[in-house]
């Protein structure tokens, strides 16, 4: 049995992890960053929530990618290493495969632990492509061990995850990308300004899978920081903040609460909120603009029909 290379990076340590926490969350306006929502249970949350009828991003970027995968090959040229930024079951990578014509396969997520199965079970589907998996939390930067490759590399960086980032934290994860591809190319999933009704229902579905993905934050808390917030008293709230072009996700406390840890407590006044999440909306004009402002050339993109969603190609 062929078997994939694996490569953990250093993690942080719990005692920092807490300290990142508890500084949040003692801040003026409370914030936890969204990297947290992605405990094992919020992971499958999160793969709930692509199914969700409201939820158009994840199904709309298959169909692009599906019906543009050959002008999407032409316009990047040979493949030769695909660094996938936040593989996860790799399963989009993978459908690009023989499209892209990937001689070597890059997974790239948070832990190696996250990717061990499914590069193991590619791997034995296609034996020829030398795969990779890499350990690493990029979220505050994204710096690849030169065990990435050697030669130009193609980063995809599908599922509009770009949005989780302010426009300035984008630029410069998007600088820092150009370098990475050390030549090579950039393939990238945006979603894009619409009507507020279907954004706001993408983040806030009448069945509560992410109400529910939101609120297990505080079970994450809970566990990670050691705090004991009471589930029953916190809701979940999203909107589409129309000047800041993002959605907003938040915690809203339903009344006066006290939340404590070991050696502090924070108190919460009714309707007082944790911002748990920013999902930014792009035009596609801007989001081209970005791109170059990050040193990238050779624009193309790809959209559906209703113009929801956007894939960019780009050179390094
Ligand atoms: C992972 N990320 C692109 C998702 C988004 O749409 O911003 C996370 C998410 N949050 C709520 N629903 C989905």
């Amino acid at each position: 049995m062929i078997s994939p290379s694996l490569l953990q990076l250093a993690h942080d340590q719990p005692a920092a992890i807490r300290a990142e926490l508890l500084a949040g969350l003692t801040a003026p306006t409370a914030v936890i960053a969204p990297k947290y929502l992605y405990d094992a249970l919020g992971s499958r949350l999160f793969a709930a929530i692509t199914e969700l009828p409201e939820y158009y991003p994840t199904r709309t970027e298959a169909a692009i990618f599906a019906e543009h995968q050959d002008s999407m090959a032409a316009a990047l040229g040979p493949v030769q290493t695909l660094v996938d930024l936040g593989a996860g079951n790799c399963e989009k990578a993978a459908r690009l495969f023989a499209a892209l014509r990937v001689q070597r396969y890059v997974a790239v997520d948070i832990s190696v632990d996250y990717l061990r199965d499914s590069l193991q079970h590619l791997q034995q589907q296609y034996r020829e492509i030398e795969m990779l998996g890499i350990g690493v939390d990029f979220s505050s930067s994204l710096h690849l061990p030169a065990e990435a490759g050697a030669g130009p590399r193609t980063l995809f960086y599908p599922g509009s995850s770009i949005g989780n980032f302010t426009p300035a934290a984008a630029l410069t994860f998007l600088r820092q990308a150009h370098a990475e591809c050390r030549g090579g190319s950039l393939l990238i999933g945006v979603d894009l300004v619409k009507e507020t009704d279907i954004l706001e229902a993408a983040y806030d579905d009448p069945l509560g899978v992410t109400a529910a993905f939101n609120r297990n934050l505080l079970l994450n808390l809970n566990r990670l920081a050691g705090t004991n917030f009471d589930l029953a008293d916190w809701r979940h709230v999203a909107f589409f903040n129309a000047p800041e072009s993002r959605i907003e996700m938040h915690l809203e406390a339903l009344d006066a609460t006290t939340v404590r840890w070991a050696g502090g407590e924070r108190r919460f006044a009714a309707a007082e909120r944790i911002h748990t999440e920013n999902s930014y909306k792009w035009r596609r004009e801007d989001f081209a603009a970005l791109l170059a402002a990050a040193g990238f050339s050779a624009l193309r993109h790809w959209c559906d029909a209703r113009g929801w969603f956007a894939v960019f190609a780009a050179h390094a």
